[in-house]
């Protein structure tokens, strides 16, 4: 195993294990908000510091960029570890047990290795650029649809960017009468490990963050897929906008979301 990829894996097992933990005794868990509607607890921020522990013992010198901790600065900046510690914190705190720890290598802007950690199934997604992506060990492959017709798509509402509600309605509308039907899970980067294991089809959400997605966006190409921004283009990173599906869904995707597209989402 690729050696970043190794110490990602027990870094994400490490915290996995302490959400778990937690969500057995909800009494300890501490809720509060950072925004309208956003959400973090005691938690989130314990796991981070495991996953940020794991790191710092094996590579001292990189750079991590993590939800609650923002960026911590490596000497080594060409190298960054971006962090998700609990991804689908709202589930977590209603207790709807779906939610996963996040994390992936990037090296020089380009992403090298990606776990994503289902504490409650214990189901392991990694990749490894050009190795493929795997779920326990197994080989993943994405969907083989060829248009909408009979897809389930995943999404999540844009609950902290309600300005973009009309639009982001539109484009669910137009696409439902596409699709067979949607899914909203609540946790981006298990949407993405599902793009990739083809229990969905394909996935489109406004303004995720970097640690959203940077480690679901290897596993859906390295099962096949592509990752864009609305227009098709490299823009996540910035915009926060992401598609993902096999190239026929994502084109699919992307001739109704762009007819939708408000003048504030055209990047
Ligand atoms: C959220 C989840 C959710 C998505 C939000 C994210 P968090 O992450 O991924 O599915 O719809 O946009 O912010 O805050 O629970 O780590
Ligand atoms: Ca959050
Ligand atoms: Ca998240
Ligand atoms: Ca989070």
């Amino acid at each position: 195993m690729h050696p970043m990829l190794n110490i990602a894996v027990r870094a994400a097992r490490k915290a996995g294990n302490l959400i778990a933990k937690f969500y057995e005794t909800p009494d300890t868990v501490e809720a509060s908000q950072k925004g309208n509607n956003d959400f973090v607890t005691n938690v989130d921020r314990e796991a981070e510091h495991l996953i940020i522990d794991v790191i710092r013992k094996a590579y001292p010198q990189h750079t991590i960029i993590s939800e609650e901790r923002g960026e911590l600065a490596g000497e080594d900046q060409d190298v960054q570890w971006v962090i998700d510690p609990l991804d689908g914190t709202t589930n977590f705190i209603k207790r709807l047990p779906h939610f996963s720890v996040s994390i992936a290598v990037r090296v020089k802007g380009r992403t090298e290795v990606a776990v994503v950690y289902d504490p409650m199934r214990n189901e392991l997604f990694t990749a490894a650029r050009g190795q493929g992506a795997q779920l326990n060990g197994y080989r993943l492959r994405g969907s083989n649809a060829k248009d909408l017709s009979g897809t389930i798509l995943a999404t999540g509402f844009p609950f902290k960017a309600k300005q973009h509600s009309a639009t982001y309605i539109n484009m669910v509308g137009k696409l439902f009468t596409q699709c067979a039907d949607f899914r909203r899970t609540g946790s981006a980067a298990l949407d993405l490990a599902y793009v990739a294991s083809s229990r969905v089809d394909g996935f489109f959400e406004i303004g995720l963050k970097p640690w959203d997605f940077a480690a679901g966006e290897l596993l859906v190409r390295e099962s096949g897929g592509i990752v864009t921004d609305f227009v098709g283009g490299h823009n996540s990173y910035v915009s926060g906008n992401v598609v993902a599906g096999n190239p026929r869904v994502v084109k699919a995707l992307l001739s109704t979301v762009r007819d939708e597209l408000s003048d504030s989402l055209k990047r």
